[in-house]
């Protein structure tokens, strides 16, 4: 038997839902190529074509959107937890406890699968922005249903409507980040959701998936990378200096992309308008020239700028401080786990591999008072 380490290049699934394609630097939705989604579309239209497979028409949009809105409060329960839990937890760990904590309330309740996954992405910015805002001895902020899902986002985690600019990348961010194919996370959620158990089990494994340093962690470290630099004059040296004592550039390299990471490409350009308009330029100065020199370099290998190189710096220019970049990206990715789910338990199988064993067989048992 063949040992696939880190299972690269295997299949579990055949999808409709993403399609990527490492050379080009393209990452299709449904069949739509995210750059037409990130300038068209939005949050909870994309949302609706990833879960439903096609854009919906006004009436399909109004209803999700409603449907969404209504969905933003907590149970008194988990609103206590977050109020209890210790104000330096990981942001991560409240909210896969908090989802866990829903899941108890939903376990008898008839509703479709559907409907639990609308559920669930509705109240992630609202277990988030409530955590935020206790850990400051800040009053929590109700949600609005007047806003959309990225702007009330904003708007419960600092209290004040966000401008046009801060509304339009904090959609178009999450837009990027909401599905990814056969990532670590998303396979979480379908090994548990293969064994048929619930919805809220198997995101709850995406969250604690999502959490590790080599998933959802890379775009803080990018961003300190960016703050050590602190001056674009500094980075070609500091480029040298960490290649060459075998360091690797965060933000850089991807397992698929071979090329500019489509979302990296995007991401940029709002970048650049949300830092000058947050007086953060001097970092996003210095990322443009990491990115310019990074790619000079390794570019050879084809290592180029991923969706994390300029995430981090939009998400912190947007208010949210670094221990929460992964719980931004779960609040976006949360459609694509739910989407797979879905899709997988059309045709379930439950998801077994193998190992090869390559201990001692036929050992004789000693009783305890004859060992050593
Ligand atoms: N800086 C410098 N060298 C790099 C980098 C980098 N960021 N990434 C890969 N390399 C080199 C690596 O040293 C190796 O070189 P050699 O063949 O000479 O030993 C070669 O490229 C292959 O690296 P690998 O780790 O075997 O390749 P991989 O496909 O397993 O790695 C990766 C992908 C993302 C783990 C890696 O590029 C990396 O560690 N990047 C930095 C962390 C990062 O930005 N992670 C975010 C990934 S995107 C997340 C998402 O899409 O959700």
């Amino acid at each position: 038997m063949e040992l696939k380490k880190g299972l690269e290049d295997i299949a579990i699934k055949e999808t409709e839902i993403t399609y990527i394609d490492g050379n080009l630097g393209r990452l299709y939705y449904r069949g739509y190529s995210i750059f037409d989604l990130a300038e068209f579309s939005n949050f909870e239209e994309t949302a609706y074509l990833i879960w439903f497979g096609k854009l919906p028409n006004s009436r399909e949009l109004k209803d999700l959107k409603e449907k969404l809105a209504e969905e933003r409060n907590l149970p008194e329960y988990v609103v206590q937890f977050i109020k209890n839990v210790r104000k330096d937890a990981n942001p991560m760990d409240v909210l896969r406890t908090a989802i866990s904590m829903l899941g108890i309330e939903d376990e008898s309740n008839k509703e479709e699968l559907w409907e639990k996954a609308v559920k669930i992405t509705s109240k992630i910015p609202t277990i988030i922005s409530f955590f935020v805002r206790t850990r400051k001895n800040l009053d929590i902020i109700e949600p609005d249903s007047s806003l959309s899902h990225a702007e009330n986002f904003l708007y419960m985690l600092k209290g004040e409507k966000p401008s046009n600019l801060e509304s339009k990348v904090m959609d178009v961010s999450l837009l990027l980040h909401m599905d990814h194919e056969m990532n670590a996370s998303t396979f979480a959620c379908l090994v548990v959701a293969s064994t048929l158990s619930d919805i809220y089990s198997s995101v709850v494994a995406g969250v604690s998936a999502l959490k590790g340093p080599l998933h959802g962690g890379a775009n803080s470290e990018a961003l300190k990378q960016f703050m050590e630099i602190g001056n674009k004059d500094n980075v070609e040296e500091y480029i040298m200096k960490k290649l060459e004592s075998g360091h690797r550039i965060m933000g850089f390299g991807h397992r698929i992309y071979k090329t500019y990471d489509p979302r990296a490409k995007i991401l940029k350009e709002y970048a650049k308008m949300i830092t000058k308009e947050k007086g953060l330029y001097n970092l996003y100065e210095v990322a443009e020239k990491v990115d310019e020199i990074g790619s000079r370099i390794l570019g050879k290998k084809g290592i180029y700028p991923n969706v994390d190189f300029y995430a981090g710096l939009v998400f912190y220019s947007l208010g949210f401080e670094p221990d929460l970049f992964p719980t931004v990206f779960a609040s976006s990715r949360i459609v694509g786990w739910t989407a797979h789910i879905m899709e997988y338990l059309k045709d379930n199988k439950l998801i077994r591999p193998k190992a090869i064993y390559k201990g001692e067989i036929g050992r004789k048992y000693i009783g305890i008072q004859e060992r050593e």
